[in-house]
């Protein structure tokens, strides 16, 4: 009888053992998954773009590589990318590279996108009139604000932007697009 008991006692001990991994255990999912978004946080979207860098995209939204883009290009042409949020950017060349900025080719008045006058050196805007210089800065009104820097950077040859949240090398103002 001593023995019945005795292997009575076991299992319920097991259930009560059981029961504390499963309420700890159901209790603890929670506290892991909370920890994983959090951990998840400071891991940047790209891995080697830092500072939430994301590939640039041509026309059809494939990747661009240095090598190609310089081929392509000669030394002051600005031409368009998918940028940050899938907004156009230009890039701007340099004789074998690409300028460490990249300009938000919309307008500050109303939101037109700015071609690029190579005669004239200038973005001007078709819709007001406004104008900006070579480095996007606010040259002539309506346009209020100078258009937004991204920074470039390469990713495995592959050329990336991340954003501008320091100060603008123009104006020395805060970004006014943070
Ligand atoms: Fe460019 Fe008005 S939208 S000047």
């Amino acid at each position: 009888r001593a023995a019945g008991e005795y292997t009575g006692f076991v299992p319920d001990m097991q259930r009560r053992q059981l029961m504390n991994f499963v309420l700890v255990t159901t209790a603890g999912i929670p506290v892991l998954v909370a920890l994983g978004c959090y951990l998840w946080y400071f891991v940047p979207p790209v891995a080697g773009g830092g500072g939430g860098a994301q590939l640039a995209g041509d026309v059809d939204g494939n990747p661009v590589t240095l090598e190609a883009w310089v081929k392509g290009h000669k030394d002051n042409d600005r031409e368009l990318v998918q940028g940050l949020k899938g907004e156009p950017f230009y890039l701007i060349s340099t004789p074998d590279n690409i300028k460490d900025f990249a300009l938000l080719s919309v307008c500050t008045h109303l939101g037109c996108v700015v071609p690029w006058n190579k005669a004239a050196n200038k973005f001007c805007c078709p819709c007001h009139g406004s104008q900006y210089d070579e480095n996007g800065k606010v040259v002539r009104g309506p346009a209020p604000l100078s258009l937004a820097l991204a920074h470039t950077t390469t990713i495995e040859g592959k050329l990336a932007l991340s954003p501008w949240t320091e100060q603008d090398f123009r104006t020395g103002l805060d970004p006014w697009w943070k």
